[in-house]
């Protein structure tokens, strides 16, 4: 098996200590996308009982209204990636903010189906837009030496807004106050409002639009020092290389790049993590789980796992590295989807299952939840790294859809113990491609990173 390297030639730069907390504080800020992207999803699955008997909605019209968010983005980060590449991150994120504090009351607000599927609408727009542009403005202003550990607060993030929503909709629940489930959202998102007019621009997107001042003070103001100079100088150098737009993707070498992101963007849904997320208290009730608030409880219980399991990844992803996390990760999902489907056909105790699925979850949450947005932010050149990204978020929507789409008739066709046994196998893909494509990118500057590629691409030319 091949393994592609990263060959370096500027060593990162390190940040004073003191601006650390700058560098924390930017990127804790930035990462309430990731939050509003988990609660977002998930608030819907508390709700939908309460719209249906109130908008009076047949079982086809409720599936429409929990499916239109996702609809939304799918179109999200289809614009995401060339808006902000063309109007910058932070002013995008901005925008996102605004659009996720306006919708999300809206959707609270809405009523009957039209006008809560349009505001759903535009709620799932503001989460494939911050889906693409969270991670990648923290790729962005992160020093290369602790950037796994910042980008991954996203995916902590997104954990915590799940959780969140499961907590909101539970207490919220007993009065029947569907419409503050998702009115809730609008206190995080006047947060990221507030946080990105006063946080910086990403200094590399200023840096190919030529504002050189301004990437300097904005480097420096990160804690770069005197090392903001020699970084700058290395990204003016990748960005003489290189093409811009869209078609430029498909080149040898970059192609490959793309590639990889959207494998792995495809991997990270196609290995069934959102059947455990959305449906684990129905896939506990199938196993003979005693009853049906034991296996919410249950549920519960999952969603904290996945928080901890990723603050584990954050510690661990500078130091162990991102190819190390996905590939034990990969092969433990294997393994524990495995037990799932042998339990499943032995008919062994709920409990059991429940186990097996926790199991499955810190194997998630340790690697291939939090490492594929980070390397999908890290493996493109910033001069197309928001359409490169456009395409891999594209595709996470795309299985996403697919997968929550077809579970139910799967576990119908096949059985509980077949389908989550073709999890597996995917899981076992996921480990042989992980092993074979994806690069190391621990430590690295993103323009040394961006030039593994074009080594490549001389090597294959
Ligand atoms: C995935 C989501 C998933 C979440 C669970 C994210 O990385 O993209 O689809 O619901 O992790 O933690």
């Amino acid at each position: 098996m091949t393994c592609v390297n990263v060959n370096v030639t500027a060593p990162p730069t390190v940040v004073k200590p003191a601006a650390r907390g700058i560098v924390i504080l930017t990127a804790s800020v930035a990462a309430l996308g990731g939050l509003l992207f988990g609660y977002d999803t998930s608030v819907i699955s508390g709700a939908m009982l309460f719209l249906q008997t109130d908008f009076h909605l047949s079982d086809t019209q409720l599936e429409f209204a929990v499916g239109i968010a996702l609809a939304g983005a799918l179109v999200g980060s289809a614009f995401a990636g060339y808006s902000t590449d063309r109007w910058g991150r932070r002013f995008v994120l901005l925008g996102t903010g605004i659009g996720f504090a306006v919708f999300s009351v809206l959707s609270g607000m809405s009523v009957g189906l039209v006008s809560f599927s349009v505001a759903r609408f535009f709620v799932g727009a503001c989460i494939g837009v911050a889906s693409l542009v969270t991670p990648l403005y923290l790729s962005e202003m992160s020093p290369a030496t602790i950037r796994g550990a910042l980008v991954s607060l996203n995916q902590l993030a997104i954990t915590v807004g799940i959780g969140v929503a499961y907590f909101v909709d539970y207490s919220l629940a007993a009065h029947g106050s569907w419409r503050w489930m998702f009115m809730t959202a609008v206190f995080p998102a006047i947060v990221l409002v507030a946080g990105m007019i006063l946080l910086p621009e990403s200094p590399r997107w200023l840096a190919r639009k030529g504002f050189r001042d301004r990437a300097l003070a904005g480097f420096q103001r990160l804690g770069r020092g005197s090392g903001a100079e020699t970084e700058l100088r290395e990204i003016e150098r990748a960005l003489l290389e290189g093409k811009e737009g869209f078609l430029s993707l498909f080149r040898p070498g970059l192609r490959m790049a793309v590639f990889v992101g959207v494998a792995l963007a495809i991997f990270q849904q196609i290995t069934g993590i959102n059947t455990i997320i959305y449906y684990s208290p129905e896939i506990l009730r199938l196993s003979g789980y005693p009853s049906a608030k034991a296996a919410i409880l249950a549920a519960a219980v999952i969603g904290v796992v996945n928080i901890l399991t990723t603050v584990a990844s954050i510690v661990l992803v500078d130091w162990l590295g991102r190819r190390f996390l996905l590939l034990m990760s990969t092969a433990g999902m294997a393994i524990t989807l495995g037990l799932i489907g042998w339990s499943f056909s032995r008919h062994a105790a709920g409990v059991i299952v429940f186990y097996e699925m926790i199991g499955y979850i810190v194997f998630f949450g340790i690697g291939l939840g939090p490492v594929v947005w980070l390397l999908m932010a890290e493996i493109y050149p910033t001069k197309i790294r928001g359409q490169a990204m456009s395409l891999a978020t594209l595709s996470v929507w795309g299985a996403n859809g697919l997968v929550a789409g077809t579970f139910l008739s799967l576990i119908h066709a096949f059985g509980p113990a077949g389908t989550f046994s073709i999890f597996a196998a995917v899981c076992v893909l996921a480990f042989f491609f992980s092993l074979k494509f994806v690069p190391e990118t621990k430590g690295r500057t993103l323009e040394a990173i961006e030039r593994n590629w074009h080594d490549i691409e001389k090597r294959t030319s």
